[in-house]
């Protein structure tokens, strides 16, 4: 543990390279990239890259170009797919760093080809992606054979590595429209097919697809989520039982007191104790990516391995518990996120509480936050 900071966010990297093994096994044949954009969802990059490489993945998707570029500086060789088109004026850094873009505008293959020719890149594989109903980013399917036409009418300095799209609800208990992407996928992949084209590899499937959707698990899955043993909803727990959770987020006691029945707690007095009870300071707060209103809807926290509430809105560094008349002592281990005693307390447990996911908890813990890597 850092000893500037009493909080701080475990990653175990045994639970990262078990993770990998039980989604290879899922998804059989299928080749599997590990997505550790946004800083490994929290975790750290590197880390998660690191072991996900040592269990068996194939290789790794990121969001942004510089994140791609960490990776290279750690010393990572492994294929690194940069999941959506980025500003012109990276390219050069892309492929200087062997990063694979992904397109799907003729301006973005163009600009890619033109540059691969000034710096004498040659057969720089591209992935294609076909948006099939999430409407994020992504070529409409009929333009599938025009793009990768392109691509291809750009050698030697490009190649079309693969294609691909994304799906919009396969974490969701009703599968009709996971199916009509896969088919609308499928039959722009026929149309390649007419026009002589070979996609290279070919992959659709994220977490939930890759867990819930067959059909998904193509030559190649996306896993992020599932990855840092976070189900992708908490309608999927009892399919990623197998999974291990990778982050615990913890602290310790750093004051105690009695406080008075009728007293009020934290900014603007929003809780008052009914009888009055022993209450421990934490010193984590809204700037470590604790929200303010967790205490407001019912968070806890685990201490000496019971479950005590948060209460008070948490201010920005600290956040107070009522323990009852249970003693606690400064330097108690409190357990925000993750296992002690035989309970536990996950990322999506919180996100149903605050009305979000997981993975919007496990993003939001902050960077003034240690990261300690255990095995
Ligand atoms: C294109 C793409 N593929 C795969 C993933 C991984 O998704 P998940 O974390 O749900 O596995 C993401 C993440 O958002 C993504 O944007």
């Amino acid at each position: 543990m850092s000893a500037l900071r009493a909080s701080w966010v475990e990653v175990s990297r045994a639970a990262i390279r078990h993770n990998t093994r039980i989604l290879k096994r899922m998804v059989g044949d299928a080749r599997l990239l590990a997505v550790v954009k946004a800083n490994g969802y929290g975790h750290g990059a590197i880390t998660v890259a690191e072991a996900a490489l040592a269990a068996g993945a194939d290789g790794l998707c990121v969001a942004l170009v510089q994140e791609g570029v960490e990776l290279r500086r750690a010393g990572i060789e492994n294929p690194i797919l940069v999941l959506s088109e980025q500003p012109l004026d990276q390219i050069d850094e892309l492929l200087a760093h062997g990063l694979i873009p992904t397109a799907y505008s003729i301006r973005y293959i163009d600009a890619l080809a033109e540059a691969a020719r000034r710096h004498d890149v040659i057969a720089h594989e591209v992935h294609l992606k076909i948006d099939t109903g999430m409407h994020r980013v992504g070529a409409v399917p009929d333009a599938i054979v025009e793009l990768a036409g392109r691509i291809v009418a750009r050698s030697p300095q490009l190649s079309l590595g693969g294609v691909f799209t994304h799906l919009a609800t396969a974490d969701q208990p009703d599968p009709a429209f996971t199916n009509v992407q896969i088919d609308r996928f499928d039959h722009a992949l026929d149309d390649l097919q007419r026009a002589g084209i070979d996609p290279g590899w070919v992959h659709i499937a994220n977490s939930a697809g890759a867990i819930a959707h067959p059909r998904a698990r193509r030559d190649m899955v996306r896993v992020g989520i599932a990855l840092y043993g976070i189900a992708p909803d908490v309608s999927m727990t009892d399919a990623c039982a197998e999974l291990q959770p990778a982050m615990a987020l913890r602290s310790r006691v750093s004051f105690t007191k009695r406080v008075a029945a009728g007293e009020g707690v934290s900014y603007g007095l929003r809780h008052r104790f009914a009888r009055s009870a022993n209450v421990a300071t934490i010193p984590i707060g809204y700037a470590d990516g604790v929200p303010r209103q967790l205490g407001l809807v019912g968070g806890e926290v685990l201490v000496r391995g019971v479950r005590r509430p948060i209460v008070g809105v948490v201010t920005r560094d600290q956040l107070m518990v009522d323990c009852g008349d249970d003693e606690v002592a400064v330097g108690d281990e409190v357990v925000l996120i993750g296992s002690q005693g035989n309970d536990a307390i996950t990322a999506n447990e919180w996100g149903s509480l605050l009305g979000t996911i997981g993975y919007e908890v496990a993003c939001g813990l902050s960077a003034r936050l240690p990261r300690v890597v255990v095995d």
